[in-house]
């Protein structure tokens, strides 16, 4: 059975820390999937890890619902969240429930995250009024880079913290199901995290969130161009990438790829009959 948001609060409830990662292709999605990873995140950072822009700002809705579809078929256990990139959410109601929609119907997800605090709120309740999921974002939200100066830590000041702190409270009234928390001190988001009923997923905002949200390819280390400060790479993918190309390229080039044992055998009778016909 797939997991759907009354387990994620009972995990909160029982103190089970959740774990949640995102995908952007069937195959990691699979992977991701039999890991019995309860939360998968079509993140829009695939507009950095996948697309190589240099922010999540150019993602489109088509970029999203191309992921998420390929996502969703490749995982039928985990809980699918789609992102609703730069712009999808901000120009009316209307339009965002419009595209929420899309990322349900047609990309399979079971849920959407939307960046932003009591800003937000009242499309939140809309969308979640229409019987969508939504995870709120707050902290370091990137599609608001140009406006926070960066991607720069959030609420080290006791204006930014108690903002912070109202836009939790405030997302959790209007219906999100769960929160991330992003590159905010820890003594606050652990402090947010035991003042709301819903579920917090950390991601450099310590280990007191009710779960941690990783890029997939942080943890890989399949993303060469910089390691996030919030991330721990449990492989080196790049690596292990880069050798395998390297010997793939030098048994070509050496002659000893393809062996006879990735080849199609024809039989002696057929070839000769080929031949005859051919010559
Ligand atoms: O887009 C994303 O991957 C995210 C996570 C980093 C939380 O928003």
């Amino acid at each position: 059975m797939r997991i759907n948001i009354n387990h994620l609060k009972e995990m909160k409830q029982k103190q089970e820390k959740i774990v949640m990662l995102t995908a952007y292709d069937y195959s990691t999605a699979r992977i991701v999937n039999e890991c019995s990873i309860p939360l998968i995140l079509v993140g829009d950072s695939l507009g950095m890890v996948v697309l190589g822009y240099d922010s999540t700002i150019p993602v489109t809705m088509d970029d999203m619902l191309h992921h998420t579809k390929a996502v969703s078929r490749g995982a039928s256990q985990s809980l699918i969240v789609g992102d609703m990139p730069f712009m999808s959410y901000h120009i009316n109601t209307e339009q965002a429930m419009h595209n929420a929609s899309r990322l349900i119907q047609e990309g399979g997800a079971q849920a959407v995250k939307i960046e932003g605090g009591r800003n937000i709120c009242t499309t939140i309740e809309s969308i979640v009024n229409a019987g969508i999921p939504v995870m709120g974002h707050i902290g370091l939200t990137p599609q608001y880079m140009h406006q926070l100066g960066g991607f720069r830590a959030q609420g080290k000041s006791l204006p930014v913290a108690i903002n912070l702190y109202n836009d939790a409270l405030a997302l959790e009234q209007a219906g999100a199901f769960a929160i991330v928390i992003e590159a905010v001190p820890e003594r606050l988001a652990t402090y947010i995290s035991q003042k709301l009923g819903i579920p917090t997923i950390g991601i450099g905002a310590g280990d007191g969130c009710d779960g941690q949200v990783q890029v997939i390819n942080d943890i890989l280390g399949s993303f060469s161009d910089f390691v996030p400060k919030h991330a721990k790479q449990y492989a080196n993918l790049s690596k292990k990438i880069s050798q395998a190309v390297k010997t793939y390229r030098d048994e070509v080039t050496g002659k000893l790829f393809p062996s006879r044992e990735h080849g199609i055998a024809m039989s002696d009778e057929v070839f000769s009959e080929f031949l005859k016909a051919v010559e």
